[in-house]
């Protein structure tokens, strides 16, 4: 299977990042293939609502690193979203990932499925309540199938979550595709 993980933290070896890792060793060893867009380090902006992609069928008129990843999406069939817990939802540079699929929505809908990975300081189990929901009404909207998730929670640094077995749960959900 393709899978295509898109990751939206600013820490490059974050609790997020580990969660990643392990669900990317896991899907390899199962013989899957993976491309990994880290969406904090590449050059990509925000939709602009110019609706140029609606009106002129065009695609988006922005060229950026979204563009390669778009095409990329229509492709791939698994989507992995990898997030910290912003203010109860995903983090910005996910949002502005997700943003973009404005322009190509007929292309990517349908025929895939998803992974939420997330983490998050507090330990709550309501804590991911919001960014669950919000999840999976993307998902509903573009008719995919959701296929598992780990939600970290209590996890603010690196440490915590070494310190749990939340890494190995990536792990071994990517195994089990
Ligand atoms: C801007 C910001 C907002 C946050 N909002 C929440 C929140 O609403 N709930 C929570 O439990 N943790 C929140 N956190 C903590 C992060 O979710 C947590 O530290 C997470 O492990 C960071 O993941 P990362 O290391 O992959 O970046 C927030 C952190 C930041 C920087």
């Amino acid at each position: 299977m393709k899978i295509t993980v898109i990751t939206g933290s600013p820490h490059r070896k974050g609790t997020s990042a580990l969660l990643a890792d392990e669900f990317i060793r896991g899907a390899k060893e199962a013989g899957h293939s993976v491309v990994r867009f880290d969406a904090a380090f590449e050059d990509i902006h925000p939709c602009r609502a110019c609706d140029y992609c609606i009106t002129e069928a065009v695609g988006c008129v922005q060229k950026d690193a979204l563009t390669s990843l778009m095409s990329q999406l229509v492709q791939t069939e698994m989507i992995v979203f990898v997030t910290p817990l912003y203010y109860f939802g995903m983090s910005a540079q996910m949002k502005t990932v997700i943003d973009r699929f404005y322009a190509v929505n007929t292309k990517i809908m349908g025929n895939k499925e998803t992974v939420l990975l997330a983490t998050a300081e507090d330990d709550d189990c309501r804590v991911m309540k919001s960014l669950e929901m919000h999840y999976q009404t993307i998902i509903d909207y573009l008719c995919w199938e959701h296929a598992g998730k780990v939600l970290a929670t209590g996890c603010k640094k690196r440490k915590d979550i070494e310190n749990t077995n939340f890494p190995q749960q990536a792990y071994l959900l990517g195994k089990s595709l």
